[in-house]
C-alpha cells in the first residue's frame, strides 16, 4: 500500500500521536495511552506484514512514538523517519528484538522497548508440546487415523521415543530455555545438559534439589551438566531445544556440520528464531535421516518454509504460535509498561 487506508483513531484530541502498526489484544494498553494524553492510531490494514514504505506512510510528519511488530524491519530508514517526525520511542511487541537495529535507534535518539519475560512459560510450553508431539509421532499418527488406515492394534505401530531417563539438551538456558528444561526434567524425569555463555545457577540448583527428592523417594535421580561447548550437547542429548537470542553469533548456529553431530534419532526443537537453524541444511538432514525428527515454531524466512520441508513426515511445523496462549493474549499488560514518555 502506498498510503495506509485503514486506520482506527482513539482520543483524536490527544497531545501525543502514537501509531500502532497492528491491532493488539485487549483494551488496557489503549486506555493507558489515552490516560497519558495520546492520540492513538491503530493500523487495521488487512496485510499481515507491513513494508518499510507502509510504515513510513503511517509515521507521517508528526509522530511521537510507534508500537511495532517482530515482522517489521526497524532499521536506519524507519528510525530516521520516526526521528524526523519528532518520535522519541519505539516499542517492539516481542521478546526478541533481532528485527531492530539498536545502533540505528541510538543514532536517531529513539528509545527502544521490548517485552522480555512475558512469554517465558507460554514459549516453554510450546517447546514442550512440540517435543512430545515429535517424540510420540502425534501428527503422523493423527493423519494415519483420519485417513482410515487403522485396522487394529499392533505392537510396532508408531513407535516413538520414551523421554524418561533420556537426556534433554538446552542451547541458551535463559528465561525460556530454563523454564523448558525444568518442565522436561521435572515432568519427564529427563537428565539435563545445557550450553549457555553464562552459568544458570538457579536451574542447576533446581535439578540438584529435584534429584535429591527423587532419591529420597527411592527413584533414580536426574542429573545435570553444563557443557563446555555446544557440540557436547549435540552429541550427548536425545532432545535438543534451541532458546538463544538471534544475533550475529547465533545465526545458523545449527548448520550442516552440527546436524551431523547429533544422534541419528535425536529430536530438534526450535522456538527461538528461524535463522538460528540453516533450514536448507535441515531439510537435507531430515531427508537422509528419517528417524531424526524436528519440531519448528519459527522459520528462516517467515512466512515461508524452505522447499521440501512441508513434505517431510519427520518434521512438525506450526506457524509461530508460541505466544498464542489465552492468558498472554488477554492480558499483555507488561508490554505497556515499557512504553513511557
Ligand atoms: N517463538 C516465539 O514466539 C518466541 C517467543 C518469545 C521469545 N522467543 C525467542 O526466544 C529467545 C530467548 O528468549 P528468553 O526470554 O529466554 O531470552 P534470554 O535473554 O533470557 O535467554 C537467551 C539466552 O541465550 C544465551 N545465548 C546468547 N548467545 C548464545 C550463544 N551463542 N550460545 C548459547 N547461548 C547463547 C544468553 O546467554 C541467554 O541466557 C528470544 O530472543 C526470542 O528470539 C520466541
Amino acid at each position: 500500500m502506498a498510503k495506509p487506508v485503514s486506520i482506527e483513531v482513539w482520543n483524536p484530541s490527544g497531545k501525543y500521536r502514537v501509531v500502532s502498526t497492528k491491532p493488539m489484544p485487549g483494551t488496557r494498553w489503549i486506555n493507558l495511552l489515552i490516560q497519558n494524553d495520546v492520540r492513538l492510531e491503530i493500523c487495521t490494514e488487512k496485510k499481515t506484514i507491513l513494508s518499510v514504505e507502509d510504515i513510513i506512510a503511517l509515521i507521517g510528519d508528526k509522530c511521537d512514538g510507534v508500537i511495532g511488530q517482530l515482522t517489521e524491519d526497524w532499521g536506519e530508514e524507519l528510525f530516521s523517519a520516526l526521528s524526523k517526525a519528532g518520535g522519541k520511542a519505539f516499542s517492539n511487541m516481542a521478546v526478541g528484538y533481532n528485527n531492530v537495529d539498536v545502533d540505528a535507534a541510538n543514532k536517531y535518539g529513539v528509545a527502544v522497548g521490548n517485552t522480555p519475560g512475558v512469554l517465558t512459560e507460554t514459549t516453554a510450553e510450546l517447546a514442550a508440546s512440540l517435543t512430545l508431539a515429535a517424540a510420540r509421532r502425534i501428527v503422523e499418527a493423527d493423519e494415519f487415523m483420519r485417513a482410515g488406515l487403522y485396522d487394529g492394534w499392533l505392537p510396532h505401530l508408531f513407535v516413538g521415543n520414551l523421554l524418561k531417563g533420556q537426556t534433554v539438551g538446552v542451547i541458551g538456558a535463559g528465561r525460556i530455555g530454563s523454564a523448558y528444561a525444568r518442565m522436561m526434567v521435572e515432568g519427564f524425569k529427563m537428565n539435563l545438559i545445557y550450553y549457555d555463555l553464562y552459568q544458570s545457577t538457579r536451574l542447576e540448583k533446581f535439578v540438584t534439589a529435584y534429584a535429591a527428592f527423587l532419591k529420597a523417594n527411592g527413584e533414580t535421580p536426574v542429573t545435570w551438566k553444563r557443557a563446555a561447548t555446544m557440540d557436547e550437547v549435540l552429541q550427548e542429548a536425545d532432545i535438543i531445544s534451541l532458546h538463544p537470542v538471534l544475533d550475529k553469533t547465533t545465526y545458523h548456529l545449527v548448520n550442516k556440520e552440527r546436524l551431523a553431530k547429533m544422534k541419528k534419532e535425536a529430536i530438534l526443537i526450535n522456538c527461538s528464531r528461524g535463522p538460528v537453524i540453516d533450514e536448507a541444511a535441515l531439510v537435507e538432514h531430515l531427508k537422509h535421516n528419517p528417524m531424526f525428527r524436528v519440531g519448528l515454531d519459527v522459520f528462516e524466512e517467515e512466512p515461508y518454509m524452505k522447499p521440501g520441508l512441508a513434505e517431510l513426515k519427520n518434521a512438525i511445523v506450526v506457524p509461530h504460535i508460541a505466544s498464542a496462549s489465552k492468558v498472554i493474549i488477554i492480558n499483555p499488560n507488561p508490554y505497556i509498561k515499557k512504553f513511557r514518555y
